[in-house]
């Protein structure tokens, strides 16, 4: 009996035979682009540059916080993933804003954020300010009460009209309000950049004895206030 090499090649593959000098082994090939699920490679790839490589030190708010994962909502980390932030440099990165991620990718990123860096041990306090921004217009009412908490809690680190100070820069500066959302300019007062040193909402260090944790009512006259330094600079520019 006499069979051709290739029958007999054919065979062997057949059979988990062993694998021939040279054969390319499939689990070494690359995974398409569009094929990753892993979370930190997604992470790296898409995410890292901006809100930096362990989630936290870069220029963008840091995801790796244990109180902004335990206030945000789950479908907040969806959307903006998807569709982002506009008027900000946080794109959307589904398809169908024409970014480069699958549905299944943003998925895997939106729920790893938690699963990867959630708050376990951390219990989340019933008086701690909620995430989201109330869609109401601030008044002028709310800004001066804003001007009389920011007092207290913000200027001795950022200085009296938020021109930066010995420890903190600059926050009232239209280079940098230009490009931030009013909700993620709320979740810095309630989560603070612990990576930075800026104190969350209820932190007492770096700040006047008289100081207390703010509430969500001071966080909204907080936001307001903010949100009036930018406003404020595009009437002004107005003809
Ligand atoms: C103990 C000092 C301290 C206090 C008090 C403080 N901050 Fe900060 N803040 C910092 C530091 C440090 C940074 C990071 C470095 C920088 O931007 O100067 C920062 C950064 C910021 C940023 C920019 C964050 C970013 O991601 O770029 C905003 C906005 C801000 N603070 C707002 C506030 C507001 C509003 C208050 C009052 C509720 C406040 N801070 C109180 C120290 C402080
Ligand atoms: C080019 C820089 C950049 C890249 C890349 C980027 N982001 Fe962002 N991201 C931002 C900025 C800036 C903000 C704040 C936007 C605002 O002002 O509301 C933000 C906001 C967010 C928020 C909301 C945070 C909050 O405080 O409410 C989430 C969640 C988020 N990004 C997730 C991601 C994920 C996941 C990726 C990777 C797929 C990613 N981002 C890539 C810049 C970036």
């Amino acid at each position: 009996l006499f069979l051709p090499l290739a029958a007999l090649i054919l065979l062997a593959a057949g059979c988990d035979a062993p694998v021939l000098p040279g054969t390319p082994n499939p689990a070494n090939r690359p995974v398409p682009e569009d094929q990753v699920l892993d979370f930190d490679a997604l992470y790296q790839r898409n995410c890292a540059g901006c809100h930096g490589q362990n989630g936290t030190l870069g220029p963008a708010p840091p995801l790796n916080d244990a109180l902004f994962l335990a206030i945000v909502p789950d479908d907040v980390l969806q959307n903006v993933i998807t569709s982002g932030r506009p008027g900000t440099p946080m794109a959307g990165f589904a398809p169908s804003h024409g970014g480069p991620l699958t549905a299944a990718q943003v998925e895997v990123l939106a729920k790893g954020l938690k699963t990867h860096w959630g708050a376990t041990d951390q219990p989340r306090s019933n008086t701690t300010p909620p995430y989201l921004i109330e869609p109401t217009e601030p008044s002028e009412a709310d800004r001066q009460a804003g001007a009389a908490v920011y007092a207290t809690a913000c200027a001795g680190c950022h200085g009296k009209q938020g021109e930066g100070g010995d420890t903190a820069g600059a926050i009232n500066d239209q280079a940098f309000l230009q490009l931030i959302s009013d909700q993620a300019l709320r979740r810095l007062i309630i989560t603070g950049r612990p990576d930075l040193g800026m104190p969350d909402y209820a932190g007492a260090d770096g700040r006047p004895a008289e100081f207390k944790p703010l509430t969500a009512a001071e966080v909204d006259q907080l936001s307001a206030l903010l949100a009036g330094w930018r406003s404020a600079a595009v009437e002004d520019a107005k003809p």
